[in-house]
């Protein structure tokens, strides 16, 4: 990948397990997408992961397990950097510097935190998890990042890392690439098969309106199967009044690149059900080959490491160049070789 094509740079954290539809659709497709046009830096944020308390033998599982599932999704180690956060300790270090730059106030704000704190009971949040977004901003600044693909729920975040990287680039001298949030579309936005009312999320979905790629085919085609539509029996996109049958009609078209148009003009005059079977199966064709591929890295374990410590190495050139001079600029003495 030629140095001079924008850089992106994104992290998604190892908790989930299984990967589900709206990860896949929303987020890692584009990830997938962004290796042909950019730079890209692809980690799996374990650092992230223990600001809320991780089983030490599942986080290390689920740390291979997202690195298994990117991989088998599309993103190749010849086209874009993929990495486990915590393998490049210039993460912590450079967060610290950010720590202190950060204003308490600011970090208050946040609302993420504020969400998921309150869930936890305000007063039992890790210090950690007050100070994740600041991290969030070491990984991006770290790699000079030009854009940043997240979700909506980010936004507040990468405008964090543009304040923070001005305010050093200001205090210090030019220093950081204030980066862009790369928003990913609307469109790519993947509802609950139950209550198409709520996001496709591992959090909020119910087990039926949920799909989650590792699952058996047969159970993601009997969930395609069972989704809730209308009582209606035109099947045309309208979120409004449809949001079932929509919900499905735009998995439909992200998983074959049919338009919608297209879609609505073939099951004119046909029932719902013709609609779900035919998605069940180009569902079932998609997690096939994402299982049988993701099943292949789990059990060659040494190859998956060396993957991710060759990916670790090619972060490292970069993210230790960047701390180096953000340690000068700061008026940390060097030490001495
Ligand atoms: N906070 C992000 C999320 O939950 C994950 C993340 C960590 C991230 N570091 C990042 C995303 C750097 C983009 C860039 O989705």
């Amino acid at each position: 990948m030629a140095s001079t094509s924008p850089r992106v740079l994104s992290g998604i954290q190892p908790t989930a397990g299984s990967f589900h539809l709206g990860n896949y659709l929303g987020a890692v497709r584009q990830w997938v997408a962004l290796q042909e046009s950019h730079d890209a830096f692809y980690m799996v944020v374990d650092l992230h992961a223990i600001t809320v308390p991780q089983d030490p033998a599942e986080l290390r599982a689920n740390t291979r397990l997202a690195a298994a599932q990117l991989l088998a999704a599309g993103l190749d180690p010849e086209r874009c950097t993929l990495f486990v956060q915590s393998h490049v300790p210039e993460h912590a270090q450079l967060a610290w510097i950010m720590n202190c730059l950060a204003g308490f106030g600011e970090a208050s704000r946040m609302t993420q935190f504020k969400d998921k704190s309150a869930k936890h009971g305000a007063g039992n949040a890790t210090v950690g998890l007050f100070t994740y977004p600041i991290l969030q901003v070491a990984d991006i600044l770290l790699y000079q990042a030009n854009q940043v693909p997240v979700g909506e729920d980010q936004r507040q975040h990468i405008e964090l890392t543009r304040d923070l990287a001005d305010r050093f680039n200001g205090r210090f001298g030019e220093t950081f690439t204030v980066p862009e949030p790369y928003i990913l579309k609307e469109t790519a936005k993947i509802y609950d098969l139950q209550d198409p009312s709520i996001k496709m999320s591992k959090s909020a979905s119910t087990p039926k309106g949920l799909i989650n790629l590792l699952d058996d085919p047969k159970t993601t085609a009997k969930k395609v199967k069972s989704a809730v539509t209308d009582t209606d029996t035109v099947i045309k996109y309208d979120t409004e009044n449809k949001p079932g049958v929509s919900n499905l009609l735009s998995i439909y078209s992200t998983l074959t690149g049919r338009t919608i148009a297209e879609l609505e003009a073939e099951y004119e005059g046909k029932m719902y059900g013709a609609l779900k079977t035919d998605l069940a199966d180009v569902m079932v064709e998609f997690v096939t080959p994402f299982r049988t591929r993701t099943q292949q890295y789990l059990d060659d374990p040494e190859t998956l490491d060396s993957l991710l410590a060759k990916g670790a190495e090619k972060a490292r050139a970069v993210a230790a160049e960047t701390l180096a001079t953000a340690y000068d600029k700061v008026g940390l003495l060097p030490a001495k070789h």
